[in-house]
C-alpha cells in the first residue's frame, strides 16, 4: 500500500525560507526522509507539491479513490496557510473521506493568533504540529499504526 505525503503554498521554499522557523531542510531532504520512513514498514511514499488549492484538493479526490481501491492507507497534509483559511479543503477531505493527518512543522499555537484555528483538524484522523520536519516520520509512523498498514 501507499501513504501519499502532500504539501501545501510555499513548502517548495523549505530550506530558504525561514529557517529559524521550518529549519535547513529542503522539500527534497524531506520527501527522501519520508520515502526512507514509508520503506521501513514496506509502503511506498508517494510526494506531491503544490502551490494551488484547486490541485491539492483533486490530490484529495484522487487519494480517496485509491483508499476506496485499497492502494493506499491516506494522506499526511501540511496544507500550509490554506490551513487557516480554506473550507473548500476542509469539504474535499469530507468527499473523498480520505484518512488525513494534519501536519504543521512549527508549533503554530505558539505563533501568531490566526494560525491557532485551522479547517483541517475537524476532519483529520490526528494531528502533528511542532516536532519539525521529523514531523513528517512520526505522521506517517502513526498513519500506518493508526490504519493498521499491511503492504
Ligand atoms: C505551516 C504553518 C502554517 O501556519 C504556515 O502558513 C505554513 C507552514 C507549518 O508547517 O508549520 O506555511 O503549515
Amino acid at each position: 500500500k501507499s501513504i501519499l505525503v502532500m504539501n501545501g503554498p510555499n513548502l517548495n521554499m523549505l530550506g530558504q525560507r525561514e529557517p529559524g522557523l521550518y529549519g535547513h531542510s529542503t522539500l527534497a531532504d524531506v520527501e527522501q526522509l519520508c520515502r526512507d520512513t514509508g520503506a521501513k514498514h514496506d509502503v511506498t511514499v508517494e510526494c506531491f507539491q503544490s502551490n494551488h488549492e484547486g490541485e491539492l484538493i483533486e490530490a484529495l479526490h484522487n487519494a480517496g479513490r485509491a483508499v476506496k481501491a485499497g492502494k493506499m492507507i491516506g494522506v499526511v497534509f501540511n496544507a500550509g496557510a490554506y490551513t487557516h483559511t480554506s473550507i473548500a479543503l476542509y469539504d474535499a477531505i469530507k468527499a473523498a473521506e480520505v484518512p488525513v493527518i494534519e501536519l504543521h512543522i512549527s508549533n503554530v499555537h505558539a505563533r501568531e493568533s490566526f494560525r491557532h484555528h485551522s479547517y483541517l483538524s475537524p476532519v483529520a484522523v490526528g494531528v502533528i504540529v511542532g516536532f519539525g520536519v521529523q514531523g513528517y516520520a512520526l505522521a506517517i509512523e502513526g498513519l500506518i499504526v493508526k490504519r493498521g498498514a499491511q503492504s
